[in-house]
C-alpha cells in the first residue's frame, strides 16, 4: 500500500454495473475505481434494489443491526462484490424490495427520506463491522447527505470515526430530499437541528441543506455549476448556504470512462472507428437509421439526443424548435424516458414527421452507445447541467454537441465562433427558449451542408479531446488530503 493511500468509504444510490438511472451511476462506478487505481483502499456501498442482479445473494452476507434513532432497530444484510479493485457492498433491506428505485413510475416513494437515511447509516455501521476505518467518507447527492450529520452528531464520541472526514458531492442541486418534518424522529434528527441554517427549509426537512452544513468539504461536478449554485437565481434556493461554505465548496469536473465510451473498442457498435479512419461511423449511422425506421441516407445530418425526460433537460422548448426544424432535410432521433407528457409530445412529433423523426421511449444502454456513434450532432439543451456526460461522450464519438451555455456544458464544450475552429468542439446557445435553440440547430445544419471542412475539423477536435478520471481524481485526492 502506498504511504499516502487513504481509506475511502464511498456511498452512492446508483452505481453503474449494478443499477443506473443517470450520470450519478457512471460516476458512482468510475470514481471509486479510479481512486482505487491510484492506490487508495476503496469500499463503495449501494442499496440492494430488487432490480440489481439477485445472484449476488448467493454469497454469505455480513449480518448486523443498528439503531437509526434512539429506539428503532434495523436489521441489515450486506453482500460483497469485488470488482476492479473496489469492494462494493450491496446493502439489503425490504426498503429496496420494490419495482422502482426512487418512485413507482408516477410518484416518489413516500418514505424515501427514511429509506436513504437507513442506507446512509447502515453503510457507516457496515464499515465498523468490516473494520474499515475510513479517512474519508464520500457521500453523493441528497440520498446520502445525512452521512456528515451522522458522523458529527451520532458518532461524535465514537473512537472508530474519530479521524474520519466527510465530503459531499452535489451531482444535482435540484433534488434535495425535501419532506415533511415528521421524518425527523425516524431518521434520528433531534429537533434542535431543525433550524434554518441546518435542516429546516420553510417548515420542511431538507436533507441536502443539512448535508451542506455538516460536510467538511462540499463540491459540485463542474466549476461552472459550483458558481451557479452560489447565485440566487440558479442556486435552487440554497445559494446562501453554498456561498457560506466559502473555500470548503468547490467544483471538480467529472471525467469520462474511456474504457466504456470509446468508439474504437465499443462492443455495442456494428463497426468501430477512431480519429484516423471514421468510415465505421458511417456504417453506424446507416445501421441506426435502418433500425429506427429512418431512410438510410448518408448525406443528411442526423441529430441525436439521449436523456432523462425531465424539466431539467429542456425538451419543453426543444420540441417546438424541432417542429420547425424538421421542415429541413434533417433527421432527429431521441432516446429517453420519464415525464409522460413529454413522451406524448415526442410521439406526436413522430406522427407529424415519420420519415425524419424517431422517438424511442425507454432505457437502453446499447442503443445509447449506437446513437452516440451514429449521430452527426448531439443536442443537449439543458436548463441547468451540473456536469453532463453525454456531451463528453459525444466528443469522443465525433458527434458535435449542441449545448445550452450552462454549468458543465459551458465548461466542457468549446463553442464555435467566428475564428476558433482550430479548437472549437461544438455549438452553443444562451437562452432557454425555442428561438435560440432553433437558431443553434439551424447553425449546425448550415455547418453540415455548407462548411463541411469546418464541420470535420470540429469533429476531429472532439475526437482528440479527453476528460480523464485520472485528472479528476487528482483533484479529489487534493481535496481529501486537505
Ligand atoms: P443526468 O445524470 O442528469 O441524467 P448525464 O449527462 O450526466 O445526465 O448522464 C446521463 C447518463 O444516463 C448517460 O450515461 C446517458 O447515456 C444515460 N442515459 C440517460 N437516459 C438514457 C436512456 N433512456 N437510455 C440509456 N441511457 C440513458
Ligand atoms: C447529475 C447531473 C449531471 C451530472 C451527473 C453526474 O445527474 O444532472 O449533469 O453529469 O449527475 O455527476
Amino acid at each position: 500500500m502506498d504511504s499516502k493511500a487513504l481509506n475511502i468509504l464511498f456511498l452512492s444510490s446508483e452505481i453503474e454495473g449494478f443499477i443506473k438511472t443517470g450520470g450519478l451511476a457512471d460516476v458512482g462506478r468510475a470514481l471509486p475505481e479510479e481512486l482505487a487505481k491510484l492506490g487508495n483502499n476503496v469500499v463503495a456501498c449501494l442499496p440492494f434494489y430488487s432490480k440489481v442482479d439477485q445472484s449476488y445473494k448467493q454469497s454469505t452476507p455480513i449480518v448486523f443491526d443498528f439503531l437509526l434513532n434512539h429506539c428503532d432497530r434495523y436489521f441489515v444484510k450486506a453482500y460483497l462484490v469485488e470488482k476492479n479493485g473496489v469492494s462494493f457492498y450491496l446493502i439489503q433491506h425490504e426498503f429496496f424490495d420494490r419495482e422502482g428505485i426512487y418512485d413507482d413510475g408516477y410518484k416518489a416513494f413516500e418514505d424515501n427520506i427514511l429509506r436513504f437515511a437507513f442506507f446512509s447509516k447502515a453503510s457507516l455501521e457496515l464499515s465498523k463491522q468490516i473494520n474499515f476505518q475510513s479517512d474519508i467518507v464520500h457521500a453523493n447527492d441528497w440520498q446520502t447527505a445525512l452521512v456528515p450529520f451522522y458522523l458529527k452528531e451520532h458518532y461524535q464520541f465514537d473512537a472508530f470515526f474519530a479521524h474520519c472526514k466527510s465530503i459531499l458531492t452535489i451531482h444535482n442541486g435540484a433534488y434535495q430530499g425535501k419532506s415533511h418534518a415528521r421524518w425527523l424522529h425516524p431518521t434520528g434528527i433531534n429537533p434542535q437541528y431543525f433550524v434554518a441554517n441546518i435542516f429546516e427549509d420553510y417548515d420542511d426537512l431538507n436533507m441536502l441543506k443539512g448535508g451542506i452544513y455538516y460536510a467538511d468539504k462540499v463540491n459540485s461536478v463542474s466549476n461552472g455549476y459550483a458558481q451557479e449554485l452560489r447565485e440566487e437565481q440558479t442556486g435552487h434556493g440554497l445559494a446562501h448556504y453554498f456561498a457560506k461554505k466559502g473555500d470548503d465548496f468547490s467544483g471538480i469536473t467529472n471525467g469520462c470512462d474511456y474504457g466504456t465510451w470509446d468508439p474504437s473498442i465499443d462492443k455495442s457498435l456494428i463497426a468501430n472507428y477512431d480519429l484516423g479512419n471514421i468510415t465505421g461511423k458511417h456504417k453506424c449511422k446507416a445501421h441506426l437509421q435502418s433500425n429506427l425506421g429512418l431512410p438510410v441516407i448518408k448525406k443528411v445530418p442526423l441529430f441525436v439526443n439521449i436523456s432523462r425526460l425531465t424539466d431539467q433537460k429542456g425538451h419543453h422548448f426543444l420540441i417546438p424548435a424541432l417542429r420547425e426544424f424538421l421542415n429541413n432535410p434533417v433527421q432527429v432521433a431521441i432516446l429517453g424516458s420519464g415525464d409522460p407528457k413529454l413522451c406524448e409530445q415526442l410521439d406526436q412529433l413522430h406522427i407529424e414527421f415519420p420519415e425524419k423523426f424517431s422517438f424511442t421511449n425507454g432505457y437502453s444502454e446499447a442503443l445509447s452507445h449506437q446513437m452516440e456513434a451514429a449521430g452527426d450532432f448531439f443536442i443537449m439543451p439543458s436548463v441547468f447541467e451540473p456536469c453532463g456526460l453525454n456531451q463528453i461522450y459525444s466528443m469522443r464519438y465525433g458527434t458535435l454537441p449542441i449545448v445550452r451555455s450552462t454549468g458543465g456544458l459551458k465548461d466542457t464544450v468549446i463553442a464555435l465562433d467566428q475564428d476558433n475552429d482550430k479548437i472549437a468542439t461544438g455549438l452553443a446557445f444562451n437562452r432557454c427558449n425555442s428561438d435560440d435553440c432553433l437558431d443553434a440547430l439551424n447553425r449546425a445544419n448550415q455547418l453540415y451542408y455548407d462548411f463541411p471542412v469546418v464541420f470535420k475539423r470540429l469533429q476531429r477536435n472532439g475526437l482528440k479531446k479527453r476528460f480523464t478520471w485520472e485528472a479528476a481524481c487528482k483533484e479529489y485526492n487534493a481535496l481529501y488530503t486537505q
